[in-house]
């Protein structure tokens, strides 16, 4: 019996089963660290088990045909066409900013059938792209025989978003998608890239509960773009006055009433305290967490929410819902939103036995304030980007339907 995703790829790529390679990239978490990474600063991430899967098959010319389980148009590109990005090539995009992204660095692939599954819920701010864009790097150059380190592959996977797709992402979500560590998060100083894997002990007994608002995010049209922006100027001002700092992270957080100073614009000064202040919530957050003090882990995400919605300005009406109920329920050590924001999702540290209370109380808040229901995920923490060794039991969870 073949599983379904294999049956499902050979209707889409004819020819023999052998020729099939399967790869899996995870969704991710930000733990704390939010709004940091295209700042210098350091984010504590995590993997976690949703993700795309990826099912390839070569192809001798230089032609790329991508389907995917929930789209019903197949999508293909030929070399040097594939160059131009095309809004009509939908979630194609991805794949193909990939490829050529990936020939841009100088790593020549093959032409190839890909088609995907994912499990990430879309628009919920879990790294749905991201995680296509590194499967798809990572699956096109393990069929041309390559084996570029992980740090290269999300470096070309954000080149992919950033100027091909068209969206200004940081490095984070691409590097976590492709470093992750089962059970651990990833302390990642943006500056050095010196990857930390930070154990999170006590899986037996804490829950970290994802709460997705089910408001879509959209990072083009969002402000997100203008956050960047008012952190260049912000650095530009304190770089004009002399000071011999790189990014907004570099900033002492005793230095940071003369840079208020110096920024004056109050709309700057905030975002700069955000960042100085996040910066410093982060370095302590590895530390507690490695020592197992979820107790003071969720104050960090606490005051890193209330950093978010009163400084930085990207919560909103549901994701503060959905924190503040968080916040009121017993068992509950602290919750904070996770991602760019505008949308998306939260996430909450919860003691195990009291997670069905948990989703209880956060739904029923959610629900009466603004009448849909969010989603609730509980999170395992996973490994990055890898081939899947598939056998002819191996099912994918989402393909049989
Ligand atoms: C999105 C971006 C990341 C990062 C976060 C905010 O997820 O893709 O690069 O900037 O927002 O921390």
């Amino acid at each position: 019996m073949r599983p379904a995703w294999l049956a499902e790829f050979l209707a889409f790529s004819p020819g023999p089963a052998e020729e099939v390679r399967l790869f899996f990239a995870p969704g991710r978490v930000n733990l704390l660290g939010e709004h940091l990474d295209y700042n210098g600063g350091t984010v504590l991430p995590a993997a976690i088990q949703v993700g795309t899967w990826c099912a390839i098959r070569p192809r001798a010319e230089r032609r790329w045909r991508v389907g995917s389980h929930t789209e019903s148009a197949v999508v293909e590109a030929a070399w040097p066409a594939i160059r131009v990005p095309r809004a009509a090539h939908g979630f194609a995009q991805y794949p193909f900013g990939v490829v050529v992204m990936l020939e841009a660095a100088g790593i020549a692939v093959p032409g190839a059938d890909c088609y995907f599954w994912g499990t990430v819920p879309q628009g919920a701010g879990l790294s749905s792209s991201a995680s296509l864009e590194v499967v798809t790097a990572y699956a096109l150059t393990a069929v041309a025989g390559q084996t570029p380190d992980r740090v290269t592959l999300a470096r070309i996977a954000q080149q992919a978003e950033n100027a091909y797709v068209g969206v200004p992402c940081g490095l984070m979500d691409q590097l976590t998608v492709a470093l992750g560590q089962a059970g651990h998060a990833l302390l990642i100083p943006l500056p050095t890239l010196a990857v930390r894997a930070v154990p999170v002990p006590h899986a037996q007994d804490w829950a970290l509960v994802i709460v997705d608002s089910r408001k879509p995010h959209h990072l083009v049209a969002s402000p997100y773009r203008q956050r960047r922006q008012e952190c260049e100027a912000a650095l530009a001002r304190l770089q004009q006055a002399g000071w011999p700092i790189q990014a907004l992270a570099d900033i002492a957080p005793e230095a940071l009433p003369q840079a208020l100073a110096i920024v004056r614009d109050p709309v700057l000064q905030r975002r700069v305290r955000h960042v100085v202040s996040e910066q410093q919530r982060t370095l302590r957050a590895a530390e507690v967490l490695a020592a197992g003090d979820f107790v003071a882990f969720g104050q960090l995400m606490n005051a890193s929410h209330r950093s978010l919605q009163a400084d930085y300005d990207v919560t909103g009406p549901e994701l503060d819902t959905l924190a503040e109920a968080a916040w009121a329920v017993p068992g509950c050590v602290g919750s904070r939103m996770t991602g760019a924001g505008f949308g998306g999702s939260t996430i909450a540290w919860v003691a195990r036995d009291a997670v069905d209370a948990f989703q209880a109380q956060v739904r029923a808040t959610y629900a009466a304030r603004f009448g849909r229901e969010p989603g609730f995920l509980v999170a395992e923490l996973g490994d990055g980007v890898h081939e899947v060794a598939w056998t002819n039991e191996e099912e994918i969870p989402c393909a049989s339907s």
